[in-house]
């Protein structure tokens, strides 16, 4: 089966290294394409792929195509790659808020599969959401998600809003670890201890309570209450935590986020 990688940036560069680990490809299956002169250069440097420079020496050729540009970049794109695709290709979307439908309008096709990824790919810890139209096959669904898992994990939602919604939760989430982990180092730095001193106390934290969480089916309340005791240091952070409705507004900013990108798939129909 021939894949094709459109747009070699941090998303369609991190699933092409994934997939050339993968047994269902090897590295003549796997075909990149990008616009820019500099990432070609790269990428030939690199030496892990087929590098392409024109989409009508690869594109045809492909049997599956992840599309991985920027939203924006979609309709020239599409323009593009319309005459030359067919419809018995598949078309694998990373785009944020560009949905089925449009990507089946501006490409004149019927198999389309949407997905949304994370930034935690890149070190094989991803997670993806996906959904796909009606006109994929339920083995032709097992081939994506066996690609989309070479960058972590994937969970097969049944509609786009379920995208949407991943979107406020596993697509920007690692920003809100981030947020949460700067706030720690902050204090940390302001409590007197080194810049790296703070990074080992904070990311060996999250890090080690993350391995926790996965070990066993205990819920982070369970968790929360084996550190906290009555009148101790654990307590008065939580009960701070509490007294500045911190929780709803962690819930409110995953909502905002899911708000967005419903409302940037509605502007780019
Ligand atoms: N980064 C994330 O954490 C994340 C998370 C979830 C979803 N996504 C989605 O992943 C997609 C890619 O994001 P990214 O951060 O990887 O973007 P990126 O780093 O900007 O990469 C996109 C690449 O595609 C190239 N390109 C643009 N138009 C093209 C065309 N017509 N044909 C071929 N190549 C073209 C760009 O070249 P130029 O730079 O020259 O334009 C760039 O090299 C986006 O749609 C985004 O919504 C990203």
């Amino acid at each position: 089966m021939k894949t094709l990688v459109i747009g070699a940036g941090n998303m369609g560069l991190t699933y092409a290294e994934g997939m050339a680990q993968s047994a269902m490809l090897n590295r003549r299956n796997l075909m990149i394409f990008d616009k820019s002169a500099d990432v070609i250069a790269r990428l030939r440097d690199l030496d892990h792929f087929d590098v392409y420079e024109s989409l009508e020496e690869c594109l045809p050729k492909a049997d599956m195509v992840f599309i991985a540009v920027k939203p924006y970049h979609c309709d020239d794109l599409f323009e593009e790659m319309q005459p030359m695709v067919n419809q018995e290709q598949i078309f694998v979307s990373l785009m944020a808020g560009v949905t089925i439908a449009k990507i089946q309008e501006g490409l004149a096709v019927k198999k389309v599969v949407r997905s949304m990824p994370n930034l935690p790919a890149q070190v094989g810890k991803g997670v993806t959401s996906y959904t796909e139209s009606s006109e994929v096959s339920r083995v032709e669904l097992l081939m994506v998600r066996n690609l989309l898992d070479t960058t972590g994990k994937s969970i097969h939602v049944e509609s786009e809003n379920y995208i949407d919604a991943s979107t406020g939760i596993s697509g920007s989430g690692p920003a809100y670890v981030f947020y949460f982990m700067n706030s720690m180092l902050e204090a940390a730095l302001k409590m007197g201890f080194s810049k790296n001193d703070s990074k080992v106390l904070v990311s060996q934290t999250f890090e080690g309570a993350v391995e926790l969480f996965n070990q066993n089916d205990l819920s982070p309340d369970t968790w929360m209450n084996r550190v906290a005791s009555k009148g101790g240091t654990t307590r008065a952070a939580l009960d701070s935590m509490d007294d500045n409705n911190v929780k709803e507004l962690i819930k409110d900013a995953a909502y905002a986020a899911f708000d967005r990108a419903v409302e940037l798939g509605e502007e780019k129909k």
